[in-house]
């Protein structure tokens, strides 16, 4: 696993030399899971010198589907993949897992909440907790995706008391890259202009995309903020609610930039963010910028290859305040509701 190791120009471009990732999907046939795992074997997530082993977890049903789909990753011949097993045993599925990253869950449809599906996912959590903690490596860095993914990820966390909490992340990266655009779209700058940005809290219709750190096109994102009326009534909604928008104009949840942002969210994690910039993960607090303790919450995160580092010393003005105090409530009710549930 190199910083250094170079772009993939075409997808079987690869120089195999790092050692080889063993990487746990679960929800693999499902479809952020099939349209992410092209990705991972064409050393899109790890870099393009990291040989893959892959484990996918499916339920029994979907067995036959993730042979379907097993099929096609050997009908590619990625040079990276070195070895591939299908099984619907967490434990067989975690076993020496470097990486984990935790699909399988039920999606919502239109009307829901994502907190809506506490009652059918967080006991999934649980059990892949106990799966990693006696099954995986001891460096297992793992990143929940199925929702509700704060309290999915403190549910898993709580059943895997052993596995520094360092090493259990929540995305927050699609979060992330829809705020990007939109504030790119604003200022009339592509994409690649825009740095600094930073959700904060629940990834629920309470999270707070903050740009007022935010540099674009070489101004302060603070001049975009400044206009209030556009930053509460168009910007801090149009990305808090596109979940939402999605599963309206698809008719189900977010596929492609889902599966997108989880591989960002992982291939950042493990080589390194951009020099000068920094994204946002779900990561667990520990007191920072008035979040309580023990929550799983975004905050704007560095890394270099070794693991996360919150920015900090940023400055957090009275609206930033407000929001992300809200999304923080928000944690503090999901996590009431997983007690209550005797998950954690
Ligand atoms: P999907 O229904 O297409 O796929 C889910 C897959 O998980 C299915 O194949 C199912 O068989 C499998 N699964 C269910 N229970 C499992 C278990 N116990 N072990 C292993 N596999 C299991 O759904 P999808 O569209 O891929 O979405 C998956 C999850 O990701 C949903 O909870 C969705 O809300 C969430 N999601 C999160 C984000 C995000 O940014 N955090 C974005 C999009 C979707
Ligand atoms: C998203 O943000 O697109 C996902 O979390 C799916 C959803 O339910 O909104």
């Amino acid at each position: 696993m190199s910083i250094l190791a170079p772009d993939v120009v075409r997808e079987t471009d690869a120089f195999p030399s790092a050692r080889p990732m063993t990487v746990t999907v679960t929800g693999a046939a499902g479809q952020i899971g099939y349209t992410l795992l092209f990705r991972v074997a064409a050393g899109l997530m790890f870099g393009a010198d990291t040989p893959v082993n892959l484990r996918l977890l499916e339920i029994p049903s979907a067995m036959r589907a993730t042979e379907g789909v097993v099929m096609e990753l050997e009908d590619c011949g990625f040079p990276l993949l070195r070895d591939i097993d299908i099984t619907s045993d967490p434990v067989r599925a975690f076993e020496g897992a470097n990486a984990g990253v935790l699909i399988g869950a039920k999606p919502r449809t239109v009307g829901m909440e994502r907190a809506d599906l506490l009652a059918a996912n967080a006991s999934i959590f649980a059990v892949h907790g106990r799966a990693i903690s006696e099954a995986a490596a001891d460096d297992v860095r793992v990143v929940v995706v199925g929702n509700p993914v704060n309290a999915n990820a403190l549910v898993l966390a709580h059943h895997a008391p052993d596995l520094p909490k360092q090493q259990i992340t929540a995305v927050s990266r699609l979060d992330h890259n829809r705020a990007v655009f939109q504030l790119a779209r604003r200022a009339g700058v592509p994409t690649s202009e825009v740095s600094r940005l930073a959700i904060w809290g629940n990834h629920s219709s309470t999270m707070y995309p903050d740009i007022t750190h935010a540099v674009v096109g070489g101004r302060s994102g603070a001049e975009y903020a400044a206009d209030t009326m556009w930053l509460e009534m168009e910007f801090i909604p149009s990305v808090a609610n596109r979940g939402s928008a999605i599963i309206e104009v698809r008719g189900q949840s977010s596929q492609g930039s889902a599966a997108f942002a989880t591989k960002e969210h992982m291939y950042d994690w493990f080589c390194g963010t951009r020099p000068g910039d920094w994204t946002s993960a779900g990561v667990w607090s520990s007191g920072e910028y008035g979040i309580p303790d023990g929550l799983v919450c975004s905050m704007p995160v560095t890394s270099d290859g070794s693991g996360w580092t919150v920015v900090e010393g940023l400055n957090i003005d009275p609206l930033s305040r407000r929001y992300i105090d809200t999304s923080i409530a928000d944690l503090l009710e999901e996590r009431e509701m997983v007690k209550a549930m005797g998950l954690i």
